[in-house]
C-alpha cells in the first residue's frame, strides 16, 4: 500500500470514529471491542461512494426496483384510490374525525393501535389525503397486535396477517345496539325516540366470525354458527384476496370447489330459497332471501307501523313512502328520513342491511347469514299473519 493511500485510510477511519461517536453515543458505550470493529467495517462499507459498474443493466426496464410489483399490483385497488368517498369524506373539514381515522386512513390505523409510539386509541389529530397504504400492514408493531375489538366488545384473536383486515372490515355495530334500542318497548309500537342503526360498511370480519362477533341482530331462544372456518388451508383474508389487488384468486377456489367461478359455487343440497334449483351458486340463494326480507320489510312497514319504508341505496337509507308511489316522501325538498320505527322493524331493517353490506357474505359464512335473514323473516311474517311453511324457505 502506498503511503498516501494508507494516510487516506487512516484518515477515512478517524473520521468514522468521530461520526459513529456523534451519531450514535449508546452504541460505542456498551459495545464490546470486537463489536465496535465490525460496526466500524459495516460502516465504511456504507460510505464507500457508489461507483456504477462497467457493465449494464442501465435501461430503466431491466432494473428491478425493490417492492415495484406490489406497488402497482396496491395502486390499482380500492385501498389506494385516494378519490373515494372512503377516503375524502372529511376533506371539508380538514380532518379526519378521531372516530372514523382508525379505518379510514393508514396514519389513523398506526394511530389507533399505538404503532406510531402513541398510545392505543386514536389521538389525532389525523390529516386527510390518507389511504391503506403499504405501512398499514407492513408494520412490524402488527405482530404484537393479537386480538381485536370487534363493535359487540368481543375481542377476538387474529393472526398477524389478518389483524389489520379484521380491525377495519368488521363493521361498526353489533346487534347488542339494536337490542339496547329497543329494550322495553312493545315489538309492534311505532317508538318515535328509535332511528336506523347501521352496521357500516364491507364488514366481512363480522359476517366471519358469526355468532363469536354478534354482528348481527340475533334472536332471543335462536342458535347462530360462529366463525366459518371454511377448509385448511384457507385460513386468512388473504388466503382468497390477494392482499393487494384485493381481488379474489379463482384458482385457489379451484383446488377443491370442482367450478372455482366464484358465482357458481355450491355444495349446500338444501334449496336455501325455496326454488328447488340446486344447479346455481349459493350466493343466489342468499341474494334471492334478502330481496325476501326487503319485501317482508316493505309489508310490515305498511300493514304494522302505517308508513309505507323505502330502500335507497344513499344515506340514510331507509326513507317514508307514505304515498306510495315508490319514490321517496319529499319536505322542503329534501327526502323524508323513515320515522315510523318499531322494535320488530329496526331488526330486521338492521339485520338485512348487516348481511347485505357484505357482497361476501355467501362466502365469509354462508350459515350465519341465511340463520340471520331467516329469523328475521319469521319475525315479521308472523304479525303480518303469514306462515314459514308456505313461504318455503330454509334456515
Ligand atoms: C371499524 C372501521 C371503520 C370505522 C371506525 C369507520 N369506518 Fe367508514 N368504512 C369502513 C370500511 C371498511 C368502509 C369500506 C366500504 C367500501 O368498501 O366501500 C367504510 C366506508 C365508509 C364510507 C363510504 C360508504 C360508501 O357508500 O362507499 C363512508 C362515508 C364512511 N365509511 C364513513 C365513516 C364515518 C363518518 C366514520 C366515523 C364516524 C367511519 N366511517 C368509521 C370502516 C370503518
Ligand atoms: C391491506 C394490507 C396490505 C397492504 C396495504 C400492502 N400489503 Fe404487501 N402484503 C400484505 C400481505 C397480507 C402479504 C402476504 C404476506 C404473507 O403471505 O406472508 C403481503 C406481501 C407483500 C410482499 C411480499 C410478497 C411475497 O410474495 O413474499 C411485499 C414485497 C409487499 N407485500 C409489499 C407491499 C408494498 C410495497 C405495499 C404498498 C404499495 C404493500 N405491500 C401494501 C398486505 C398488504
Ligand atoms: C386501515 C383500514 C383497512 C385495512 C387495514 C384493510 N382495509 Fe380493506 N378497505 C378499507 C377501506 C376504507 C376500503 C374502501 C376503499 C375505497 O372505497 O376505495 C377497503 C376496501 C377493501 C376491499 C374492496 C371493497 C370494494 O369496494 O371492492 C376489499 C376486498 C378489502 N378492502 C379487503 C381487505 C383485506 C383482505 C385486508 C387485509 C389484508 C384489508 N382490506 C385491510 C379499509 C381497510
Ligand atoms: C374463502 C375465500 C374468502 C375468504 C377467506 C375471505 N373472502 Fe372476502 N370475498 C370472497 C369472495 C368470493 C368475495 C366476493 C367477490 C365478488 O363479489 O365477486 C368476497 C368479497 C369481499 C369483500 C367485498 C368486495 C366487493 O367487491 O365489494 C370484502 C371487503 C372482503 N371480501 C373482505 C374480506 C376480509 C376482510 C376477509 C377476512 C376477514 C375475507 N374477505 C375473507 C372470498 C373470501
Ligand atoms: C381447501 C379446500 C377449499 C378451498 C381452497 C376453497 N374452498 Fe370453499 N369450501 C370448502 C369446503 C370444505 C366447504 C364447506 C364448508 C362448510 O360448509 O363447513 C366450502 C364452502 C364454500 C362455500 C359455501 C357453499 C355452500 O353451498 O354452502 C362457498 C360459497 C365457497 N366455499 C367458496 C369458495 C371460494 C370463492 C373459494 C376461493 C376463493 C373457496 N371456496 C376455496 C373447501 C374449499
Amino acid at each position: 500500500m502506498s503511503q498516501d493511500l494508507q494516510i487516506i485510510r487512516i484518515f477515512r477511519v478517524a473520521l468514522m470514529a468521530l461520526a459513529l461517536g456523534a451519531a450514535s453515543p449508546t452504541l460505542s458505550q456498551g459495545v464490546e471491542q470486537s463489536d465496535l470493529g465490525s460496526e466500524m467495517e459495516a460502516i465504511e462499507k456504507a460510505l464507500t461512494p457508489y461507483v456504477l459498474p462497467d457493465t449494464g443493466p442501465f435501461r430503466a426496464d431491466q432494473i428491478v426496483i425493490k417492492n415495484n410489483e406490489f406497488i402497482s399490483l396496491w395502486a390499482t385497488s380500492p385501498h389506494a384510490d385516494a378519490r373515494s368517498e372512503s377516503f375524502t369524506h372529511w376533506d371539508e373539514e380538514g380532518e379526519v374525525n378521531v372516530a372514523c381515522a382508525a379505518c379510514h386512513s393508514g396514519a389513523g390505523f398506526r394511530d389507533f393501535h399505538g404503532l406510531d409510539g402513541s398510545e392505543p386509541g386514536v389521538q389525532g389529530p389525523i390529516a386527510t389525503g390518507g389511504v391503506v397504504d403499504c405501512a398499514t400492514c407492513h408494520n412490524p408493531g402488527l405482530a404484537q397486535v393479537t386480538e381485536v375489538k370487534m363493535p359487540s366488545g368481543v375481542m377476538h384473536p387474529v393472526s398477524p396477517i389478518e389483524a389489520a383486515c379484521m380491525t377495519c372490515h368488521s363493521g361498526r355495530q353489533a346487534g347488542s345496539a339494536v337490542a339496547q334500542a329497543t329494550a322495553g318497548v312493545d315489538d309492534d309500537t311505532v317508538d318515535s325516540e328509535l332511528s336506523f342503526i347501521n352496521p357500516h360498511y364491507r364488514l366481512a370480519g363480522a359476517i366471519w366470525l358469526g355468532s363469536v362477533a354478534k354482528g348481527g341482530y340475533e334472536y332471543p331462544g335462536k342458535s347462530y354458527s360462529g366463525r366459518f372456518f371454511h377448509a385448511r388451508p384457507i385460513e386468512t383474508c388473504a388466503s382468497c384476496h390477494d392482499p393487494h389487488t384485493l381481488r379474489v384468486n379463482e384458482n385457489v377456489c379451484s383446488t377443491c370447489h370442482e367450478n372455482g367461478e366464484v358465482d357458481a359455487i355450491r355444495l349446500a343440497r338444501v334449496s336455501y330459497d325455496g326454488s328447488g334449483d340446486l344447479s346455481k351458486g349459493i350466493r343466489a340463494d342468499l341474494t334471492a332471501n334478502a330481496a325476501l326480507l326487503m319485501t317482508y320489510i316493505e309489508a310490515y312497514s305498511l300493514e304494522i307501523a302505517g308508513t309505507k319504508l323505502l330502500y335507497q341505496d344513499r344515506y340514510p337509507y331507509f326513507f317514508a313512502d307514505a304515498n306510495q308511489d315508490g319514490r321517496a316522501d319529499e319536505k322542503d325538498g329534501k327526502a323524508v328520513t323513515y320515522k315510523s320505527w318499531t322494535p320488530r322493524l329496526l331488526r330486521a331493517a338492521y339485520n338485512w342491511k348487516f348481511v347485505t353490506a357484505d357482497p361476501g357474505a355467501f362466502v365469509h359464512n354462508p350459515h350465519y347469514a341465511f340463520e340471520i335473514l331467516y329469523d328475521s323473516i319469521e319475525d315479521l311474517a308472523g304479525p303480518i299473519g303469514e306462515d314459514m311453511a308456505d313461504i318455503g324457505i330454509y334456515r
